[in-house]
């Protein structure tokens, strides 16, 4: 297969074209990859689906850092052969997942702006070979990745080799929207140039020396498209108090319309929210996120968001052939950054993020878990949402206050896993209303969480903690002994609605 040759613009490089499954052999045991992928975007395809396939033949084990979750079932695919020794930083698929809680592998559940960091520092295990998806390799020798940045520019960095995969069902016209800027080290390291959303501060391609280039594949593959999440009810709601509290905010004078950059997780709440602000006032906005889903593009096309900066775009198939066809007219208004840039705290503080992640549950306190159930399992993992929430000027979490038909709450006496604590959570917003805690002591907060977020079934046993526990006193009233009898109760009996309640 020759299509795509003439996207290798260095003559001496032509001939390192392989297949995949010759480049597969050049794997050994024990192994750590850099794949390029983020959030379904961007993936390397070709390489682990031929390592996948050489597992039937030979047992082999290697470790797969990415930039986030991969798509193409590509996580899935690995998981069920095998071949996976330790994996991070994120994942989000179901089979992944529960070999992961089988404990088959070691998963780092890791800050995605950390890896980089991480491998620049030495403190983790340098890559053996990066495999990162291009759309060419130019004359100058940049390699141009394609609908994902994510934390490929470190991957080609520490590897020893590399391993491109040229894929021409991505456009050539994506050609300039990327910016790659590499940090130096710890200690040796100026303020990253970057004040305003729009900014471009690096080079248009990852840099890579010639000669660590060990073979180029020839693919063509779409990317995943992302299932559309059409906002319910409950979203809905969560998206029209989230932009009430921005309004209240803009009425006494912290924000502008213009609002400030804003950030958001993926799913359907974040879909909603974006699309609530389609029908706001709010005008000018910028977003400096991750993930750029459907809805941003609609903003964009709307003249309601005029820049957005991000690390991957992850789009449902309809947009993406619209999207990716007519890149041309986006790419005044979009960057595709690297992962530790669009995470990166220094400039989350700098610009003064809206910040809007999901929780699977919150505390009376405003302690948020979003990534283990029943303290226990792992659901995807922590992701962007701890460098955002940290460092926002507003960190905001959203959730549905019941899951699983109201049998459990998501509001609870004490979360059963931390992941932001009571000192990284500005506002709390589920279908309910929204709880605003800033500057307020914990006790302070309880009444706000459960009168405004809590479900109203799961209210008055909330309050009837809270009063008990205060008679012990404390900054942050607690009854250990009760304190997760919410999720015990699930595990025995299904439900952590009161037991006197569900047998009447
Ligand atoms: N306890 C147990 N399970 C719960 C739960 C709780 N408190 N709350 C929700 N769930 C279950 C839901 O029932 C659902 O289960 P199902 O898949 O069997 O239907 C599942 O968790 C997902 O819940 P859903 O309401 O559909 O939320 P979501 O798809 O928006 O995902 C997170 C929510 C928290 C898992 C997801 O946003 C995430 O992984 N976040 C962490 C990473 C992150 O924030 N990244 C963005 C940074 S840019």
């Amino acid at each position: 297969m020759t299509q795509g040759i003439n996207r290798i613009e260095q003559q001496e490089l032509k001939n390192r074209v392989v297949s995949a499954e010759e480049a597969a052999t050049w794997i050994e045991d024990g192994m750590t990859l850099g794949l390029s992928g983020f959030t379904r975007a961007g993936d390397a395809k070709a390489l682990p689906q031929a390592l996948v396939k050489r597992s039937q033949t030979e047992k082999f084990k290697v470790d797969i850092f990415t930039g986030a979750s991969l798509g193409s079932d590509l996580d899935k695919m690995m998981a069920e052969a095998g071949i996976i020794r330790k994996r991070l930083p994120f994942q989000a698929d179901n089979v992944m997942r529960k070999r992961i809680n089988q404990g088959e592998f070691d998963f780092v559940d890791q800050h995605l702006s950390h890896t980089a960091e991480m491998l620049r520092n030495h403190t983790m295990e340098q890559i053996d070979v990066a495999v990162v998806e291009a759309i060419k390799i130019t004359e100058d020798g940049m390699i141009i990745p394609t609908t994902s940045v994510g934390n490929s520019l470190s991957f080609v960095e520490s590897a020893s080799e590399v391993i491109v995969e040229i894929n021409t069902a991505q456009p050539e016209a994506l050609e300039g929207v990327h910016d790659l800027f590499s940090l130096a080290k710890q200690g040796e390291r100026q303020p990253i140039p970057l004040t305003k959303t729009g900014d471009r501060i690096g080079t248009r391609g990852i840099p890579v020396d010639p000669d660590k280039i060990k073979g180029i594949i020839l693919t063509n593959q779409a990317d995943s498209p992302s299932p559309i999440v059409p906002p319910d009810d409950e979203t809905k709601q969560m998206a029209s108090h989230l932009i009430r509290f921005l309004e209240s905010e803009v009425e006494q004078g912290r924000l502008t319309k213009e609002l400030a950059p804003l950030q958001s997780g993926i799913g359907s709440v974040a879909n909603a929210v974006f699309h609530g602000l389609l029908e706001s006032d709010f005008e000018n906005l910028k977003v400096y996120s991750e993930v750029l889903q459907d809805a941003v593009f609609d903003l964009i096309d709307a003249g309601k968001v005029n820049m957005a900066s991000c690390c991957s775009i992850t789009l449902s198939e309809d947009k993406m052939n619209q999207v990716f066809n007519d890149i041309d007219q986006y790419k005044d208004q979009l960057i595709l950054r690297t992962q530790e840039i669009s995470n990166h705290p220094e400039i989350i503080r700098r610009l003064g993020l809206i910040s809007i992640n999901t929780a699977l549950e919150m505390d009376i306190y405003g302690n948020v878990n979003s990534t283990h159930v029943l303290g226990r399992n792992m659901m995807n993992g922590i992701g962007g949402s701890g460098d955002f929430a940290r460092n926002a000027r507003l960190s905001i979490f959203v959730t549905k206050s019941i899951a699983k038909n109201g049998d459990i709450s998501s509001v609870v006496p004490m979360v059963s896993h931390v992941d932001h604590t009571e000192h990284d959570v500005d506002i709390l917003v589920t279908e309910q209303g929204y709880a605003d805690l800033r500057g307020l002591a914990p006790r302070q907060r309880v009444e706000k969480i459960i009168q405004n977020c809590a479900h109203p079934m799961y209210r008055e046993t909330l309050m009837n903690y809270f009063e008990e526990a205060k008679e012990r006193g404390g900054q942050t009233p607690h009854m250990l002994e009760k304190a997760l009898s919410w999720h015990t109760q699930f595990e025995r009996e299904g439900t952590m609605r009161p037991l006197a309640e569900v047998k009447s």
